[in-house]
């Protein structure tokens, strides 16, 4: 398929899913959202693909978070739209895909971008990934369930932390405060992601889906619409486009606070 952000190869049961859009550090457009949940889509449907592992091309970014270029001149249902599209269709298609899903960090993972890795089962991290939540630095907040899988990972305290002051973590505070599971150095991330698959993928198809179901079904789904609605409201402030537009124009923003 011609000029597919998504690059996909099958080896043993291991489907390997690479977001490649290397100008914009692998930033979430639409095209990237729609050619990662039909992947996904289409992974639940064949019979030979018993895991996915899913990560960045490139040895700089996972995702550099959701594409700001394309949301800075939304109004709010506009904003609403993008995060509820978004969640319903790639964020939540992914945790409760049938099949498991290990993201492998190779670089940043900011913004939609550690919110796509948090949306997978598990996360193994290379030593130069830089993980975060920076959206309140752009005046706005975490739109793709950002604000309650955080909570649900690392627990209230440290998400709190992370969410309101829009820092970047390392790799291995990311694995202190249990973010990532595990920690490896870059050129064995992806080799580690696998061999970590493929131990899944021995393992009977019928109990990962119904392991998957169960684990997930003792978190709430309520904090995600009261995002959704957060998230479309700041795009009506002062706030929302000095943040995005200092983004672009590349320097620091100067909130007025309304
Ligand atoms: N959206 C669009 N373009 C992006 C991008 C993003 N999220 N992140 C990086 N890019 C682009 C840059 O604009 C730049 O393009 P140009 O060469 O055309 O100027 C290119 O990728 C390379 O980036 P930088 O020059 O900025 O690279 P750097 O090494 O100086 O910095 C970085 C790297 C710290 C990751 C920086 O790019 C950055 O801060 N990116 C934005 C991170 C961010 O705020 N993510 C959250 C987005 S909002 C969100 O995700 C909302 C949601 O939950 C729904």
């Amino acid at each position: 398929m011609p000029d597919s952000p998504i690059l996909k190869s099958l080896e043993d049961g291991v489907l390997t899913l690479t977001i490649s859009r290397p100008e914009a550090l692998n930033a979430l457009n639409r095209q990237v959202i729609d050619a990662l949940a039909a992947a996904i889509e289409a992974a639940q449907n064949n019979a030979e693909v018993r895991v996915i592992v899913l990560t960045g091309a490139g040895e700089k970014a996972f995702v550099a978070g959701a594409d700001i270029k394309e949301f800075a001149d939304f109004n709010q249902s506009q904003g609403e739209d993008l995060a509820r599209r978004g969640q319903r269709n790639l964020f939540d298609r992914i945790e409760q895909s049938r099949k498991p899903v290990v993201a492998a960090i190779n670089g940043f993972a900011l913004g939609g971008g550690l919110e796509l890795a948090m949306a997978a089962h598990v996360r193994i991290a290379s030593t130069n990934a830089r993980m975060g939540l920076p959206e309140v630095s752009l005046g706005v907040i975490p739109g793709y369930g950002g604000t309650q899988r955080l909570a649900q990972i690392v627990g209230k305290g440290k998400a709190m932390e992370m969410v309101l002051t829009g820092g970047m973590i390392p790799a291995d505070d990311a694995l202190q405060c249990g973010l990532v599971n595990q920690v490896v150095e870059p050129e064995l991330l992806l080799e580690t992601a696998q061999i970590l698959a493929s131990k899944m993928a021995k393992n009977a198809p019928t109990s990962l889906a119904a392991a998957l179901d169960s684990v997930l079904a003792g978190y709430s789904r309520e904090g995600f619409e009261v995002e959704i609605e957060r998230f479309g409201k700041c795009f009506t402030t002062d706030d929302f486009k000095e943040g995005t537009t200092a983004f672009l124009e590349k320097r620091k923003p100067n909130f007025p606070g309304s």
